[in-house]
């Protein structure tokens, strides 16, 4: 905990394929909330990716549709840090239906740019764990090439 007494959190964050057209407003409202983008990345999940990333949600009903939806198109996968920034990142995505988002939560990512329960623009891990396990799924820190997926900020 800081002098303020809040926590300095990592999550990951997902925009899903029906609200990639709409990240510039997602950006905006990030740094609205003070969440930083400290890694980034597009990409087009294959049918078992999606299905690996959600694999706690296999034994449910909506699983396969789940699965079919987030391998139809690019998503962009986001390291976040800030204060709280797991719960911080969930707020502002508002409920995941969608419709209930728009009666509760007028401001959210979902709100705003999902269509109902299914295609509901945003995903945020649930807990320190999820966000360790989802950060490492889109942004492996051993056997990648290339240039590092790790960026260091400075105040402006
Ligand atoms: P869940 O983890 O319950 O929601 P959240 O994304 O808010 O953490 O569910 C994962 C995703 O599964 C959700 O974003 C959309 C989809 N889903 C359905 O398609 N139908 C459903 O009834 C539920 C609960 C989720
Ligand atoms: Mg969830």
């Amino acid at each position: 905990a800081n002098q303020l007494g809040s926590k300095k959190e990592r999550t990951l964050a997902m925009v899903k394929p029906d609200a990639v057209s709409k990240l510039g407003d997602i950006l905006e409202m990030l740094h609205a909330a003070n969440l930083t983008v400290t890694k980034a990345k597009m990409t087009k999940l294959t049918w078992s990716q999606a299905a690996d990333f959600y694999k706690e949600h296999q034994s449910k009903p909506f699983y396969s549709n789940l699965v079919q939806f987030m391998s139809s198109g690019p998503v962009v996968a986001m390291e976040l840090m800030g204060d709280e920034a797991i719960v911080a990142w969930r707020r502002l995505l508002g409920p995941t239906d969608s419709a209930v988002a728009r009666r509760e939560a007028q401001h959210s990512v979902r709100a705003c740019f999902g269509t109902d329960g299914v295609q509901n623009a945003g995903h945020g891990s649930d807990s320190i764990a999820a966000a360790a396990r989802e950060v490492e799924f889109f942004f492996p820190s051993t056997g990648s090439h290339g240039p590092a997926n790790t960026a260091q900020y400075t105040e402006c």
